[in-house]
């Protein structure tokens, strides 16, 4: 098949490369220039995708990068896969999805199977694409199949991990079932584009609310004087009934701090008030503070002129994306005790005007975010160690 892919970040070139190495023809279509230039040299901007993953289904013409929009009328397939991040009030920010849905729009002329795989509130396939691009008078069929992919997993991928798949027609599933048969193992049809939206944000806030849960443990294990991750540990013991989730100083990434407010704002628009959500968001958010609490108390009450270097920026292990992490407000926090602060990650190199400094010669070291290969001699050469990741035996953490 001929495929567009509208928006080449983290999902949309994953799922490129899937589709262009099972023998379809995929244009990634991106409004960067720079990005797009990028991909057509052969070089990937994401770290589960590698160059020389990239490079020969560019050799070979299965996949081309693309910022000309009329090009995606001479595919069968497109595929959207655009941000769907949350505006200054924390709302559901669309606007990335109506452009694509514009574009469409615009742009095709004749009879398309359209996907959407970025992830939104139930009805954003039925009320914010299909009823925006039928007003172009072309009829297309329309399906949702959000996203699962976790950008750094060894394990789970796009062909492994199974795929929901749902449809504002029956035919409109059957298209979509036979276009992700070619490279996903396992699809699974569920009765309505809603159902499928409305799991993918179940499952993040799944994680959100649960993150949020040990959060707020670990404070409380610590205020009692026992490990909270020793607790954790023995309770996961338990061989039915228990779910492992860890503490942290916070959670990042464009999914886990995000859709869940997406799931909140139409529970709000039905009347339903979404405490859960609610709740876990202020816990998360006040974790950075609570870690720059402790490392004030584990400093001797005071940090004023301290340098210290904040290790691991990104959101998480091994990937170098820093939307949402909470590395940002435990800097700014820090700095706001009168910390001189500076940061280390390898992967993230620069990042708000800053660029990665070295561990040595801090007098303390907060560990964020740990990527494989963490110089830890360097790490423990520092006074003082508070660790976030509960990986550092005997430092001070949570
Ligand atoms: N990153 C993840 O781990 C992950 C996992 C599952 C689902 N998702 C969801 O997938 C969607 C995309 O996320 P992402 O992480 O790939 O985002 P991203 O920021 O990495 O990539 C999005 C790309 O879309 C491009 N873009 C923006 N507007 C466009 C337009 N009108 N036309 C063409 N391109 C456009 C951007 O330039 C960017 O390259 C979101 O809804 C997200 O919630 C993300």
């Amino acid at each position: 098949m001929r495929v567009a892919i509208i928006g080449q970040g983290y999902v949309g070139l994953t799922i490129a490369v899937g589709a262009a190495g099972t023998g379809h023809e995929v244009i990634g279509f991106d409004v960067n220039d720079q990005l797009v230039s990028a991909l057509n040299a052969g070089t990937s901007h994401i770290e589960g995708i590698t160059d020389s993953a990239l490079s020969p289904l560019i050799g070979s013409g299965a996949y081309k990068a693309s910022t000309d929009a009329s090009v995606i009328d001479g595919c069968d397939v497109i595929v959207i896969a655009v941000p769907t991040p949350l505006d200054e009030a924390r709302n559901p920010d669309l606007s990335f999805v109506s452009a694509a849905a514009d574009l469409i729009a615009k742009n095709v002329k004749s009879t398309k199977l359209i996907i959407n795989e970025s992830t939104s509130y139930p009805g954003t396939l039925r009320h914010e694409i299909a009823a925006h691009i039928t007003l172009s008078g072309v009829a297309h069929f329309y399906a949702s199949s959000p996203e699962r992919v976790d950008p750094g997993n060894a394990e789970w991928n796009v062909k492994n991990t199974p795929r929901l798949i749902g449809g504002l027609s029956p035919e409109a599933v059957s298209k979509a079932k036979e276009f992700y048969a070619t490279f996903c193992d396992t699809i699974i049809e569920v009765s309505s584009p809603e159902v499928a939206e409305a799991a993918k944000i179940f499952e993040n806030t799944f994680r959100q609310v649960n993150i949020a849960l040990v959060n707020e443990f670990a404070q409380i294990a610590d205020a009692l004087g026992i490990s909270g991750r020793e607790v954790l540990n023995a309770a996961a013991t338990k061989p039915y009934g228990f779910m492992e989730f860890n503490p942290g100083p916070g959670v990042g990434g464009h999914c886990i701090p995000v859709d869940p407010s997406y799931l909140a704002h139409v529970a709000n628009e039905v009347g339903v008030p979404a405490t859960f959500i609610k709740r876990a968001n202020e816990v998360n958010l006040a974790m950075p503070a609570y870690v720059v609490k402790r490392v004030v108390a584990g400093s001797g009450g005071t940090i004023k002129g301290k340098k210290v270097v904040v290790v691991g920026v990104s959101y998480k292990s091994n990937v170098a994306d820093t939307r949402e992490t909470p590395a940002a407000g435990v800097i700014d926090l820090l700095r706001t005790q009168g910390a001189i602060v500076t940061w280390h990650d390898d992967l993230v190199g620069s990042w708000r005007g800053e660029t990665s400094a070295p561990i040595q010669g801090a007098d303390m070291a907060v560990l964020v975010t740990k990527h494989d290969g963490l110089d830890l001699a360097a790490l423990k050469g520092c006074g003082y160690v508070f660790d976030c990741t509960g990986t550092i035996a005997g430092a001070d953490g949570i």
